[in-house]
């Protein structure tokens, strides 16, 4: 494993942090997915691969993150991966081999909500694996990744950083709000109570994986509004596009007489 440094993901974050009004939010999310149709309909002329990884501790925002940037684009291009625990049968086979899978193919945008990070976040923190297990990971990670990259995959990895605090907020949000109760999990509860294993695991995660190829970008995530537009603008920065989206010469065709079903018939 490389040596352990404090820190090693950049920082996606601009400008101030504090509490974005719904309004301003909502104004600036429009013409985000304004872009990102514009970069979907690149993808797809240009036959381009893109996997997006987001990672962070429960409550993180990883969900409403990736619903922001799912929003407005098409389902068959903008593909969510959100993975659940593994099976027997999958256990017994090689680890990164249900992530392989997924990945995607011209044309396609993959966003895995949680990934093969598991290994070295969850996984480890809750004893699914072995300390062998989690060394052999992060000593791997980073060649995997490499394959993946010069098989012409753009890979991105996104860390959603979030406070103590905050995230009790959230998971308190979880058990008192019935739309939210359903992420409320066994897994959330047993990693509120180790904070700091979690942040150990991060922070050896970021030094063995963070790579030059496949750099991590740490994303504050104290305010949900303000982490999606931060995450998206940069995303969007990330992947040279163009505009494929207006053609002038596009109309409405002539339609024939409607005749008598032109208003509803109720
Ligand atoms: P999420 O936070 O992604 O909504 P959970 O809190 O239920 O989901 O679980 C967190 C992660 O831990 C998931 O990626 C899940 O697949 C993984 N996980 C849960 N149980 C196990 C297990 N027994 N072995 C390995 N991974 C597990
Ligand atoms: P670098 O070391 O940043 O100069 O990148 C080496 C090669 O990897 C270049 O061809 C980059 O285009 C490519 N590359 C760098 N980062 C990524 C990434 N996140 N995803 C895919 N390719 C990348
Ligand atoms: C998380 O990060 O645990 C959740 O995905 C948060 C969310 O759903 O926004």
């Amino acid at each position: 494993m490389a040596k352990r440094k404090k820190k090693a993901a950049k920082s996606v974050d601009e400008g101030s942090q504090e509490r974005l009004s719904r309004q301003v939010y909502e104004k600036e999310l429009k013409a985000l997915h304004v872009e990102l149709v514009k970069l979907q309909q690149w993808v797809v002329a240009k036959g381009l691969k893109v996997c997006i990884v987001f990672e962070g501790r429960d409550g993180a925002g990883k969900g409403g993150t990736i619903k922001a940037i799912t929003e407005r684009v098409s389902p068959r291009i903008f593909r969510v991966v959100a993975l659940p625990a593994p099976t027997d049968r999958e256990k017994t086979q090689m680890y990164a081999q249900r992530y392989l899978v997924h990945m995607p193919a011209a044309g396609e945008v993959v966003i895995f909500d949680r990934s093969w990070y598991n290994r070295a976040g969850v996984e480890r923190v809750m004893g699914f694996c072995t300390e062998e297990q989690t060394h052999k990971f992060l000593t791997v990670v980073p060649l995997f990744e490499k394959m993946m990259v010069e098989s012409g995959i753009i890979l991105l990895k996104y860390w959603l950083e979030v406070s103590p605090e905050e995230q009790r907020r959230r998971l308190e949000d979880r058990i008192n709000d019935g739309r939210k109760i359903w992420k409320l999990s066994p897994m959330d509860l047993k990693s509120f109570s180790r904070w700091d294993e979690y942040t150990r695991a991060r922070d050896e995660m970021f030094a063995a994986s963070d790579s030059s190829w496949a750099p991590w970008f740490m994303a504050r995530s104290e305010d949900k509004r303000r982490v999606r537009l931060n995450l998206i603008s940069h995303l969007l920065k990330q992947i040279p596009y163009g505009d494929l989206t207006r053609d002038a010469a596009i109309k409405l065709p002539k339609r024939g007489t409607l005749g008598r079903y032109k208003a509803a018939p109720y």
